[in-house]
């Protein structure tokens, strides 16, 4: 009996948020091994079932399961067959990354569609490399009308530190209108992703602010307010946060996150709710330094401590403030 199980996580910016939205310009993003995961086997009908919501369905259109549908539908254009002419499978998909029936902000979406692509490349034996797997989850929430940079699904296909350099994507919407797949795999969308080797000794910290946050709102709110200075001056300090990053760089990395945080707080006001602004104050007088993550307005924000006593000092201040330490990891 052909069964496999697949996992992806989720992701976290850490500088280059909204700027990357214009082709061309560069996000820091990070994996968080937060999980959703898949199980997909054989079976007489196709059965897909996912526990954020309590029913099932066929390849019959249901709005809930739209992602996972549509990314059905891209896997059949690479395989070049209709998927009701395969072999049926149930597929079960769940996730921890929400709680108390609240997402945490860690790109559930995107995950899902990677993690939808993954599990059918797995069931019908298909190899496929990141690159193309990021092409076909890209498309898939393109299709879709999704907004976003595209960021996320680039770190969460390579599960690794990323600098993310966006394509164009309205150039790409509408070659999806008018081209085929086969040619928009092969074509050249002038991104590029590339790993990051920290050498930065740091002890990063995830505070979940409980207040839910839509990206796609927050993207339409704030866009009209990106200028050429804010995206020169966010460009210039994301390259210094990766320069910083890789040589183990303290004083340097601190100083661009902090300029990336500065930059985000006066594009808009929605964007630093008083919850992140909390999140960051407890990063202020100590040892450490912090930011919102992802478009703000709630949802996640992080921070980078350099001692045990920094980090302890937060996580009071954070709890004191209602907020949740929901991921911790040693830097080097
Ligand atoms: O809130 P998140 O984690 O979905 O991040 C959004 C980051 C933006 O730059 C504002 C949008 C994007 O897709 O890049
Ligand atoms: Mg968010």
């Amino acid at each position: 009996m052909t069964k496999y199980h697949l996992e992806t996580g989720g992701k976290l910016y850490i500088a280059g948020e909204y700027s990357v939205l214009v082709p061309g310009q560069t996000a820091i993003l990070m994996p968080v091994p937060i999980k959703m995961t898949a199980d997909i086997e054989a079976a007489q009908d196709f059965k897909i079932w996912s526990d954020m919501f309590d029913y099932a369905v066929g390849l019959e259109a249901d709005a809930n399961y739209a992602l996972i549908q549509a990314s059905l539908e891209t896997m059949s254009l690479l395989l070049g067959k209709d998927i009701a002419q395969l072999p049926a499978f149930t597929l079960s998909i769940k996730s921890q990354m929400e709680a108390d029936g609240k997402k945490y902000g860690l790109g559930s979406s995107g995950s899902v569609t990677v993690l939808t692509l993954k599990a059918l490349a797995a069931f019908y034996q298909l190899d496929l490399s990141p690159d193309l797997l990021f092409k076909m989850a890209a498309y898939t929430l393109l299709k879709l009308g999704d907004n976003g940079s595209m960021g996320d699904i680039a770190c969460i296909t390579y599960d690794q530190l990323i600098a993310y350099r966006s394509f164009d994507r309205k150039t790409i919407s509408q070659k999806i209108a008018n081209h085929s797949f086969e040619e928009l795999m092969k074509e050249d969308w002038k991104y590029t992703i590339e790993p990051i080797k920290p050498s930065l000794e740091a002890h990063f910290l995830v505070g979940w602010t409980k207040v839910p946050s839509i990206s796609r709102d927050m993207i339409n709110r704030v866009k009209g307010a990106i200028t050429s200075d804010y995206l020169s001056e966010t460009e210039n300090a994301v390259k210094a946060c990766k320069k910083a990053i890789e040589s183990g760089d303290k004083e340097l990395f601190v100083l661009s996150l902090a300029r990336v945080s500065d930059l985000l707080e006066t594009l808009d006001l929605a964007i630093y709710h008083p919850k992140l602004l909390a999140l960051r104050a407890a990063c202020q007088n100590v040892n450490a330094v912090g930011k919102s993550s992802g478009s703000g307005g709630g949802d996640c924000g992080i921070a980078f401590s350099f001692d045990q006593e920094s980090t302890d000092q937060i996580i009071k201040d954070w709890r004191a403030n209602a907020i949740d330490l929901i991921y911790d990891q040693r830097w080097t």
